[in-house]
């Protein structure tokens, strides 16, 4: 904490403030919602000097590419918003480029920015770029990802300027963070645990940052370890500039977590986008079409081994229905989303006209309802990349058909039977989602 001391009065207070403007510093995806052609900023050019070939590995499993490269962009060269409870900021320009990118920096520059969250000048980065997760790459995935990005071609672009007010505007602040909430920790193998599970374990909470949408964070923006991965909530701009709020699943052993899927569930959604259990959508789209899905099969393997055997946090209660939720429920529910789900909510299998289980889902039974509403409201639009025979066909958007109370009482019925957990939904929860 010593260095807690040696910063000004001003400064903490500034830290009071953050305190006071907001509950969490929710990261913040810009990309488009649905984005077309996850592809579109991916890097250049096959090339085959190992090294280089093992950054763009490290590269494509750290989803790089997803932040840094905003639609219609050059690729790398940032310009992605990030929408936060302290103001907007936008993703650097990562390309080689001297001046507007990152070419000009030193091994020991860029590591530091990597493991610390420090810039060339000396600044300090806002967490929205995971530096917290980044500081557990090893040295050698390090100097590989450095020379792959030596090799992005350089783009003059420069991103907007961010949008925050006094004080979060001051860097300086991340000081005072980082002293309260960063440990830097390199990452640290459980010689306890197999080599699958190490790998995965490296894999999720480091080069992925699962836990930056997947963790629950305080009240200054920093993820709480205490529920790594038990799911959390982030704001994501959408084409036309409005801000869609969505819930980050529970990817714990918990009841509304991942308890009804197999490890070969997980691996198959990972690698293909859908599993008997579901069929990605919303901000997974990209995470999988950009980085997981391009991953070899063992280490999305890992990552499945690793991800099953974390312990249960359960975060969602039981709500027991009234006969009032239960009688207009079940008629909605029939009507609008049984032919599909099935009267038991046990769906159907992939490749299917039909849709996947609503009983055991993630997503119906998420403390937050945010996804299953705009699930309801919106569909779900992959990217072609992600859509096969054998996988979901895509929902269609039910927001033009059913009202608000309608979308409320079926949110509430689904959360609310077949041995789900989750809390009743209201009309007004609906409405925010519009
Ligand atoms: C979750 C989104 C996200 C991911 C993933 C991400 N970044 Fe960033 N990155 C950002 C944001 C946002 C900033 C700007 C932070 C700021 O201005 O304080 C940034 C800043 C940086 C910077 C500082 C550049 C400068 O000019 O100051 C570097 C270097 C960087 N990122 C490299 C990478 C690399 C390499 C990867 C992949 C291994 C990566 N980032 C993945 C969001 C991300
Ligand atoms: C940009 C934020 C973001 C990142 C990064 C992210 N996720 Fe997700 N994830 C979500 C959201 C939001 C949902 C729920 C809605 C959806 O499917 O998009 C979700 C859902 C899931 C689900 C459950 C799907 C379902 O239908 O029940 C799994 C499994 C998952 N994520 C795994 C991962 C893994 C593993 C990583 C790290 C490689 C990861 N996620 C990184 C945002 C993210
Ligand atoms: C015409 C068939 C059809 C109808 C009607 C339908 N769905 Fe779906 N639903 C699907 C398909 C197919 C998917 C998988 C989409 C994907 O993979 O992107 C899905 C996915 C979902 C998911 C995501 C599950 C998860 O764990 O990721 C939820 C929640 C959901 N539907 C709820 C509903 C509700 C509630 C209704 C009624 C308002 C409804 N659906 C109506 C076909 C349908």
């Amino acid at each position: 904490m010593s260095r807690v001391h040696k910063l000004s009065l001003g400064l903490l207070m500034a830290a009071v403030a953050w305190q006071v403007a907001g509950n969490a510093i929710d990261t913040a995806m810009a990309q488009d919602a649905g984005a077309e052609g996850t592809e579109s900023g991916m890097a250049p050019a096959a090339q085959t000097d190992p090294l280089i070939e093992r950054g763009r590995y490290v590269a494509t499993a750290s989803n790089c590419v997803s932040c840094h490269s905003a639609p219609s962009k050059d690729a790398f060269a940032g310009g992605v918003a990030f929408v936060t409870d302290f103001g907007t900021i936008y993703s650097t320009n990562i390309t080689s480029d001297p001046a507007a990118g990152i070419g000009s920096w030193t091994f020991e520059q860029f590591t530091r920015a990597m493991r610390e969250g420090i810039d060339a000048e000396g600044e300090h980065l806002y967490p929205a770029f995971p530096y917290p997760s980044f500081a557990k790459i090893t040295d050698d995935d390090l100097t590989a990802l450095y020379a792959y990005l030596k090799t992005i071609p350089a783009s003059p672009a420069k991103p907007p300027e961010n949008e925050m007010g006094f004080p979060f505007n001051q860097r300086g602040l991340m000081a005072v963070w980082n002293t309260l909430f960063f440990d830097g920790a390199p990452f640290q193998a459980d010689s306890t645990k197999s080599e699958a599970w190490n790998r995965g374990a490296y894999l999720v909470e480091g080069l992925g940052h699962c836990g930056a949408c997947h963790t629950p964070r305080n009240f200054l923006g920093a993820e709480d370890n205490g529920k790594a991965l038990a799911g959390s909530v982030l704001q994501d701009k959408v084409v036309s500039g409005q801000i869609r709020r969505w819930a980050a699943s529970n990817l714990t052993q918990a009841k509304s977590g991942l308890a009804a899927w197999t490890e070969d569930d997980i691996f198959a959604y990972l690698k293909t986008g859908h599993s008997a259990r579901a069929g990605t959508f919303g901000p997974m789209d990209e995470v999988i079409g950009n980085s997981t899905m391009r991953l070899t099969d063992d280490d999305a393997r890992a990552m499945a081994v690793y991800l099953k055997d974390l312990a249960p946090i359960e975060t969602s209660s039981a709500h027991e229905l009234s006969t009032d939720e239960k009688r207009r429920g079940d008629t909605l529910y029939s009507i609008h989303c049984g032919t599909c789900h099935l009267p038991t909510g046990l769906g159907a299998t992939p490749g299917s006209e039909l849709g996947p289980p609503l009983a055991g889902s993630a997503v119906v039974q998420a403390a937050d309802p945010s996804s299953l509403i705009n699930n309801i409201l919106y569909g779900t639009k992959k990217p072609v990349e992600l859509t096969s025979p054998s996988g979901w066909q895509n929902m269609k958007p039910l927001g033009n058909t059913l009202r608000d109370e309608e979308v409320a009482a079926i949110a509430t019925f689904v959360r609310g039977s077949w041995g789900n957990l989750g809390g009743p939904v209201t009309a007004d929860q609906v409405a925010k989602q519009r």
